[in-house]
């Protein structure tokens, strides 16, 4: 891995270990209230802050919402339940321990927000108005490069960091993720999936959409930090707008 890359990789470690693993900072930005805990290393990501300044722009009424891989404190599924109470909002993740905590946690908040343990979209059923995914997108190589080192999950195997390994180039869990996602968007459903651009550039991840029959409509982005890719299904827009065809023949 290049030293610039590290170095950006080590000084974003500490940021989010100094504000992101804050109670009061989080209580501001999120309206949520965390549970304090030993193992806790922080409460959010500079993705998650993203999300949460883009997701209203984003938000129809009474909209489904899916916050998949919501990780340990489900962070943004329950800013959204209680910022858009006539939501209906799902968190999901793989890592079981972390749905059994984010549970506690919508508990806590006395938040309607189901909860459920899962590998991308297998045991979710129905479609999304809105999907929200910040992957693992760090090719196993650099995390071991950084120290880390591989961790089991019962059932699951083994990864370098569950919030991160995205496998031998970064990309399997967006890959995977992406090939479900059509299937899973309403007709006016959108998609927001954060990669940091270090991982994964923006043609790279337009090629990846377009070859999954997904479009970019547009990225919001954290510069050099991270860019979220708002998606939609291809298919369904072209279907409703049939001249959009037409000029993408041209
Ligand atoms: C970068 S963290 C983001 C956590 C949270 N959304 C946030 O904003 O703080 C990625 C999360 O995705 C989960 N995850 C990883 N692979 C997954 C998969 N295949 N299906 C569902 N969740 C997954 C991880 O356990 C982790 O909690």
């Amino acid at each position: 891995m290049r030293w610039t890359k590290q170095v950006l990789m080590r000084a974003n470690a500490l940021v989010r270990k100094s504000a992101f693993s804050n109670r009061t900072f989080i209580r501001l930005l999120f309206g949520v209230e965390p549970l304090a805990s030993a193992t806790v290393q922080s409460y959010c990501e500079w993705s998650t802050i993203l999300q949460r300044f883009i997701l209203g722009r984003h938000m129809p009424r009474g909209a489904r919402v899916l916050d998949l891989g919501a990780g340990a404190h489900a962070m943004l599924a329950i800013h959204v339940k209680k910022r858009f109470p006539d939501a209906v909002v799902l968190a999901t993740d793989i890592v079981p321990e972390r749905i059994e905590y984010a549970m506690r946690t919508v508990d806590r908040n006395g938040a309607d927000v189901r909860c459920l343990v899962a590998d991308v979209f297998e045991r979710v059923a129905g479609r999304f108005d809105l999907i929200l995914f910040d992957p693992p997108a760090i090719p196993t190589e650099d995390l071991a490069s950084l120290g880390f080192e591989p961790k089991a999950c019962e059932g699951l195997g083994e990864r370098r960091c569950w919030s991160g390994d995205g496998g031998d180039d970064g990309l399997n869990v967006i890959r995977h993720f992406l090939a479900g996602a059509g299937e899973r968007l309403t007709d006016r459903g959108r998609a927001i999936m954060c990669v940091n651009p270090l991982h994964c550039g923006r043609e790279r991840l337009s090629a990846l959409c377009h070859g999954a029959g997904l479009e970019v409509c547009r990225v919001h982005s954290l510069p050099g930090i991270v860019n979220a890719y708002v998606l939609a299904n291809a298919s369904g827009r072209l279907r409703r707008r049939p001249w959009l065809a037409r000029i993408s023949h041209r």
